[in-house]
């Protein structure tokens, strides 16, 4: 008899236009390997309630992540990928486990505390940030959770309210564990500082040709090599050294050249995913087709699981 696989389930708050290095340092490494696990991809959409106040802006970005992550090839049949706000349980267990911990131990979560020392108003759902977060691992028997290193006290968080709920009920919930994703090499922007939405070096990750070719003329060189390190950097998340030292050392100091193939070998790698996504794009039906399926598929679980905590806790009468 075979093992069961494990449970993989990640989070994605829906914001914005992604870039190469999300690609690389995120999606890559969970597209290569979701087949491997019982994968599931969730839709952070009231996560992302915590700082977006606009429903036009909720609904596109919503759709987009879905949309990003299919056309940059995660494969429907071998993930759940459902919306957090269509499964009600979630919220439920967020409360249950909030009346678990203490105000003092949900005041030390980093995201809580910038907010705070920025002087920025922060309202109670972000300070509540993590029980929710909580919920979404642990509902679903959660073995790992790939993230960015940001994300560690969080995981950190669902760790001690599983224990916490565990010591007071009874053995309910799994341990979960992290998987780090910034072990991943640190994609370098147009500038050569990390590649950020942030800092405005980015090459879009679904951009027109055009786009991605003004992004990489726009390449910061320096004048001492005679191998442009911006770009061959970005390169090199392309092609092998092999091959980048016959058309390097072809071209030295040719820098207007050697751009042109990177434009080139972006394109030759970014064209099927952007027409991927565009068909998905433009087929609107099967979009939700596969949403309702994955909320389908997650709201058994979710429920199933919620009968048992309601029993624990003396709330099945
Ligand atoms: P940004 O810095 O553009 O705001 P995010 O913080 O939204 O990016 O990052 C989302 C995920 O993409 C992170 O978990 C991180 O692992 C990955 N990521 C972002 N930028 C890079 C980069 N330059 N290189 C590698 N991975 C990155
Ligand atoms: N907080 C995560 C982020 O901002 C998103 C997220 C919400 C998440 N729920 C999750 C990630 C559950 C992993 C598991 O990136």
């Amino acid at each position: 008899m075979s093992e069961r696989k494990k449970r993989l389930l990640t989070g994605l708050q829906p914001s914005g236009q992604l870039h190469i290095g999300n690609y690389f340092g995120a999606l890559k490494p969970f597209i290569d390997r979701h087949s491997e696990f019982e994968s599931m991809l969730m839709v952070a959409d009231y996560h992302a309630l915590t700082s977006l106040k606009n429903p036009a802006e909720l609904k596109k970005n919503t759709l987009d992540v879905v949309l990003d992550y299919l056309g940059a090839g995660l494969d429907p049949k071998q993930a759940v990928i459902f919306r957090q706000s269509q499964i009600q349980e979630h919220t439920e267990l967020a409360w249950i486990f909030e009346c678990l911990v203490t105000v003092p131990f949900l005041q030390q979560s980093h995201a809580y505390k910038d907010k705070v020392a920025k002087g920025l108003e922060a309202n109670a759902g972000l300070f509540n940030y993590p029980m929710l977060m909580a919920a979404d691992i642990l509902l679903y028997d959660t073995d790992l959770v790939p993230v960015g290193k940001d994300q560690a006290q969080h995981i950190e968080y669902a760790r001690e309210a599983a224990a916490k709920f565990n010591n007071a009920f009874g053995e309910v919930f799994k341990d979960p564990k992290g998987i780090f994703l910034e072990d991943v090499a640190t994609v370098p922007g147009t500038d050569g500082q990390k590649m950020s939405k942030s800092y405005g070096n980015t090459i879009p990750l679904f951009g027109t040709k055009d786009e991605i070719a003004k992004a990489v003329m726009g390449i910061v060189t320096d004048s001492s090599g005679e191998r442009p390190a911006n770009v061959y950097a970005m390169h090199r998340l392309l092609k092998s050294e092999q091959e980048l030292s016959i058309i390097y050392d072809r071209n030295l100091g040719k820098y207007k050249i050697l751009k042109e193939a990177l434009i080139e070998d972006l394109e030759a790698f970014i064209a099927p995913m952007r027409e991927r996504r565009n068909r998905y794009a433009n087929d609107r039906d099967a979009v939700d087709a596969i949403l309702k399926e994955g909320n389908e598929k997650a709201r058994a679980q979710a429920e199933s699981k919620m009968k048992v905590v309601r029993e624990k806790i003396g709330l099945s009468i």
